[in-house]
């Protein structure tokens, strides 16, 4: 009888615990309905944007500040760097710049330099919500993520080289941009941008970003920063880290809208991309997800190379070193070094652009 009693109390918590999540998910659903606005998803942009997360991580820091890296060239031409932020001992790198044909300044963050994206994808399977939005009741985030914008030298970095940009160019738009971990960071900027320095014309757009908080978080971020677009790649796998688990809405991580997903149809020599603009929700199920089977010890339906290509145009390092730095001693005149080591390459915007004649046999010294 006794065993009985404890089965009937199981049960009774069973349900209350079912009825609960039900409730939350209504919640987090009706809460969700509420979008404040939804961003139009502008394929020109996208596939403009895209080379800017892909030349951040480029390792010459001459060629990058001077704008003469060979991912710097066809639809970034003309990008006027400002600011290069380089935090050494975390192998973090961001820039900010002009692109007089957007008329917008734009700032771009570069994912993990890491020598095995494997290993680093592995451990974002088991990151957790393990800080507070600071001001945002019931917001969580990923420790590792925030910090890496918030904690480091690229946040006073870039905050100073919107200002300067502002000076020169007045209030034009804000981008920010970033593929995978960069990613993460150009959402924390966007963010940071529109709260603290009061920027009304900011826009996001990250490729194959992994999730960064939660649902309280996703709704807060769409909220604050509506024009933003996650694209996500066929089958990458990094969007789908940490995982979400549809079950428990409240308790794990949860995207913030709007996804738009790529995704190859056709046979053999016909295959062509499609580019799905997703739902409000941030989860679209119909979208990346769909090709994602979660069991409880791993991923299937993942990979890795479609992470490390968006449109066609390679992400990720230009090299297999991690964290190396090349620099010209003319270029180094423009550099300031923190008490971390961490190094700030910047100009004064209302001065000409640094031409260099980059003899590439004269590659400058390693940092
Ligand atoms: C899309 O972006 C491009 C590049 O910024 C711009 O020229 C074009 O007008 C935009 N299209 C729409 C419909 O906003
Ligand atoms: C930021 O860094 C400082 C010094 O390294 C540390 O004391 C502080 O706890 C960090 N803040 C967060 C939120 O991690
Ligand atoms: C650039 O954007 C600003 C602010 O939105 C606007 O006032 C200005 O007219 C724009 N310039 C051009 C050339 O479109
Ligand atoms: C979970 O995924 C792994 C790796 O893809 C696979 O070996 C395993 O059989 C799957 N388990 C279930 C229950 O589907």
């Amino acid at each position: 009888m006794e065993r009985r009693g404890y089965l009937i109390i199981a049960i009774i918590i069973c349900l209350f615990a079912f009825s609960s999540c039900r409730e939350l998910k209504v919640k987090v659903k009706h809460r969700h309905n509420q979008h404040h606005q939804l961003a139009t998803y502008n394929h020109t942009l996208a596939r403009i944007l895209v080379q800017y997360a892909s030349a951040v991580y480029m390792s010459d820091l001459t060629e990058l500040f001077t704008w003469t890296c060979s991912r710097c060239d066809g639809l970034t031409e003309g990008f006027e760097v400002i600011e290069l932020i380089v935090d050494v001992k975390r192998c973090l790198q961001g820039f900010v710049g002009v692109a007089t044909d957007l008329n917008a300044t734009v700032i771009a963050f570069r994912g993990t330099q890491e020598r095995s994206i494997q290993n680093w994808v592995e451990d974002l399977y088991w990151k957790q919500l393990d800080i507070d939005y600071p001001g945002v009741d019931g917001a969580m985030v990923h420790h590792g993520f925030y910090t890496a914008y918030h904690n480091t030298s690229l946040r006073p970095g870039v905050l100073n080289a919107v200002q300067k940009a502002k000076e020169i160019y007045g209030n034009i738009k804000i981008i920010v941009t970033g593929h995978s971990m960069g990613g993460a960071m150009a959402a924390f900027c966007g963010l940071d941008l529109r709260l603290s320095l009061g920027e009304k014309n900011v826009q996001v757009m990250t490729f194959g970003q992994p999730r960064i908080g939660n649902a309280a978080f996703a709704s807060y971020f769409n909220q604050i920063v509506p024009d933003t677009i996650r694209v996500t790649n066929d089958h990458d796998i990094v969007p789908h880290l940490p995982p979400y688990y549809y079950y428990f809405p409240q308790k794990t991580y949860h995207h913030f809208p709007r996804e738009v997903w790529l995704y190859n149809i056709g046979f053999g020599s016909l295959i062509y991309t499609v580019e799905k603009v997703c739902d409000g929700s941030g989860e679209d199920p119909t979208c990346s997800r769909q090709v994602i089977a979660f069991n409880l010890s791993s991923v299937s339906g993942n990979s890795i190379s479609d992470h490390l290509a968006y449109f066609g145009v390679q992400m990720g390092c230009d090299e297999s070193s991690s964290c190396r730095m090349v620099m010209d001693p003319r270029v180094a005149a423009y550099g300031r070094t923190d008490l971390d080591g961490n190094l700030i390459i910047s100009r004064d915007p209302s001065t000409p652009i640094l031409k260099l004649d980059t003899d590439r046999g004269d590659k400058g010294s390693s940092v």
